[in-house]
């Protein structure tokens, strides 16, 4: 299934955007991150628990640290990876989905 994020050309570093999807025949969420010049897409789960990494306030970016977040006890990822480098599950990864970058727009390819 590929999921069209129109205005991606309008997104600042570290700019995030979210995207329904139906996972194993229920609802689920992921996010679109800017990341410098590069875009990359991830489910909107933590590895530690099975919870929304931004308390769904859609805000994921923590630029302090230039890391994914969750806002549940703190895990950070790469946000050009998804690799938990530091918190409660450290040395996993975030589901990741491929991104097709196109002007203007990104397709994003989640499994059927
Ligand atoms: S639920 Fe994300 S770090 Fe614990």
């Amino acid at each position: 299934m590929e999921i069209r994020i129109d205005g991606s050309d309008a997104m600042a570093h570290g700019e995030t955007r979210t995207f329904d999807f139906p996972r194993n025949g229920r609802p689920a969420q992921g996010f679109l991150i800017r990341y410098h010049a590069g875009f990359h897409a991830y489910l909107n789960q933590c590895c530690h628990w099975p919870v929304a990494l931004d308390m769904g306030d859609g805000d994921f970016y923590y630029a302090a640290a230039d890391r994914i977040m969750c806002k549940t006890h703190g895990a950070v990822y790469q946000p050009d990876t998804g690799y938990c480098d530091f918190g409660p599950c450290v040395r996993s990864s975030l589901d990741s989905y491929p991104v097709q970058i196109h002007s203007g727009y990104v397709i994003i390819t989640v499994p059927d």
